[in-house]
């Protein structure tokens, strides 16, 4: 019997409860935001998660194999986001300029189909899309980093990439207050879908920080993949668990094994753009990031930002503005290109871009009423999430993951030990009916079987005369697109270093609701004033995405930056 095995059996046999603990749990670093290095460097939402990626880059691996621990690390000690039970992409560059766009975003299941959230009347059931066993695509991420490996990995030694993922899961680990406050919150959808004996929730009173987070079940999961690679997970005890935990879903048969083998995640051909002299290297459909991200730059690439000034009126104005127009195309013509037409290179067009901003007015918002679709798309949970690794040969790896809203659909895999994801509830309902972060589709994200739900994910590398410059990402829903946008303009235009271009207040506009949001405190009085009178509603809100991020200077040198939003840790060789 496997050490892990045998360990978890005596663990059983001891009856262990969250509080009985055979080992010392580990404990959980204070987040560092900037850091630099010569050599190498990890940025993730988790300091246990960036170091089980450093642990990786020690050992000879390279910022693919990286990326596979980070991810599984993730799944462990970032339950709200990090997952095997859901999806997402990565986009990657080489040192010699080569570069990848990998997605493993959840694809419907068989049984899905266009109208499955709706009454009889045709109006959306609210919630069915959004939480419990009906709302979970089929997922993509072991998939993917079975494929990240078999494609890219110096290191060939897969088992050493999930090893600190089954060691956070099978010793335990302390949480984080924001831990602590994200399982608090969840409480109630954990107890309505799982059984007591699910780790999440906590059997006395409130979680609080420094508590333990063991994960027994998700430990031989972990061991499965580890052992069986991609079979680990979609076949054998895993595939029966999740099969079993999915007869509890409303539809009958919702996930079957052939969903189970058929799911594939796909190489795609990155979206790439100029803007100012750099190249920029972005995720494609079924995400809507990186077209929706060089619109922006294409569209503000005429104005003089720098002269503008950070945060001024004018350099706001024309950024929503900017905003607004890129998010009504998103509406109507971004889904699944595999199953609809994207029009991608019409989207990306010089001449349809400089058409979209023909009705730009500098002194005066347009209404959103005014702007449709031109003719060749708030508020998550923020809880995706992202890392950016870049390795000592130079390659750079770019990934936003996501269970989509905090702790996906709350159905926690009886057995498995993970939670699934809520991701349906990225497709378009009904055409114009708002999903979790108020966007509305229509045509092109509609459901099917099969198919990928419409992404705001924007993993993004950025080059300069053929070397690598900038790795960056964020979680936050629909709110991704723009943070990733404004954190690029403020090195690129602003001349921030990256720690204050992270750290620097965000603002957000999506076409409808017709209304900006700006992070509460970071936004001056004046410029508010002066936004107002040009007629744009302007609201606060809560902090605005968590990028994660990386700059090489002209000497290679790495600055690592860190998003005070949350616990998320910056650390070099
Ligand atoms: N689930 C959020 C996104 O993919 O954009």
């Amino acid at each position: 019997m496997r050490p892990l095995a045998t360990f978890l059996t005596l663990l059983l046999l001891l009856g262990c409860s969250q509080t009985l603990l055979l080992t010392t749990p580990i404990d959980t670093p204070t987040p560092v935001r900037t850091a630099y290095s010569e050599k190498a460097m990890v940025v993730s939402a988790h300091p246990l998660a960036t170091q089980a990626g450093l642990k990786i880059l020690e050992a000879g691996g390279n910022a693919y194999d990286a990326a596979v621990a980070v991810q599984f690390a993730l799944a462990v000690v970032l339950p709200a986001a990090g997952n095997i039970g859901g999806g997402g992409f990565l986009v990657g560059r080489d040192d010699d300029g080569s570069t990848y766009a990998l997605d493993y975003r959840e694809t419907a299941p068989l049984a899905a189909h266009r109208d499955m959230y709706l009454d009889d009347d045709g109006q959306v059931i609210q919630g069915l899309s959004r939480e419990g066993h009906l709302s979970a695509g089929v997922p993509g991420t072991v998939d993917g980093m079975v494929q990240l490996y078999d494609s890219l990995s110096a290191l060939q030694r897969w088992d050493l990439l999930v090893q600190p993922a089954i060691d956070l899961a099978a010793q335990g680990f302390k949480i984080t207050a924001a831990e602590a406050g994200g399982l608090n919150r969840l409480a109630e959808r954990f107890r309505k879908y799982n059984p007591a004996s699910c780790p999440l929730i906590k059997a006395d009173g409130l979680w609080q920080e420094g508590d333990v987070l063991l994960q027994t079940e998700l430990a031989e999961t972990l061991q499965r993949i580890s052992d069986e690679g991609r079979e680990g997970f979609y076949g054998g005890l895993s595939a029966k668990y999740l099969l079993a935990e999915m007869k509890d879903a409303p539809i009958q048969e919702y996930f079957v094994r052939k969903d189970l083998n058929d799911y594939r995640a796909k190489w795609r051909t990155p979206i790439e753009c100029n803007y100012r002299g750099y190249k920029v290297h972005s995720m494609p459909p079924p995400s809507s990031g990186g077209i929706a991200l060089c619109q922006l730059l294409q569209l503000v690439e005429p104005y003089p930002l720098e002269d503008y000034g950070f945060q001024s009126a004018e350099s706001m104005h024309l950024i929503i503005e900017a905003e607004r127009r890129v998010y009504a195309d998103r509406a109507e013509h971004l889904g699944d290109a595999d199953f609809y037409p994207v029009p991608v290179d019409g989207l990306l067009d010089p001449a349809y871009l400089q058409q979209r901003m023909s009705d730009f007015d500098p002194e005066r918002a347009t209404s959103s009423t005014d702007i449709s679709a031109g003719a060749p798309s708030p508020r998550e949970s923020e809880e995706t999430t992202h890392y950016s690794i870049v390795d000592t040969w130079g390659n750079a790896v770019s990934v936003t993951t996501t269970l989509n809203g905090g702790y996906g659909s709350g159905v926690w895999v009886e057995g498995a030990g993970y939670l699934l994801n809520n991701e349906m509830d990225d497709f378009s309902a009904k055409p114009g009916a708002p999903n979790l972060y108020g966007l509305v589709g229509n045509e092109a994200n509609s459901i099917a079987a099969g198919k990928r739900m419409l992404s705001s994910m924007t993993p993004t590398v950025v080059s300069q005369d053929g070397a690598l410059r900038m790795v960056v990402g964020t979680p936050g829903g629909s709110t991704i697109i723009t943070s990733v946008f404004q954190t690029m303009i403020n090195v690129l235009d602003y001349d921030m270093t990256m720690s204050e271009a992270v750290q620097a207040g965000r603002f957000h506009h999506q076409w409808t609701p017709d209304k900006v949001f700006y992070e509460r405190g970071k936004v001056s009085e004046d410029t508010l004033y002066v936004l107002g009178q040009m007629g744009h509603s302007v609201n606060h809100r809560g902090g605005i995405g968590r990028v994660d991020a990386i700059l090489v200077g002209l000497g290679g040198e790495l600055e690592g930056a860190a998003d005070p939003r949350g616990d998320d840790h910056a650390q070099g060789l």
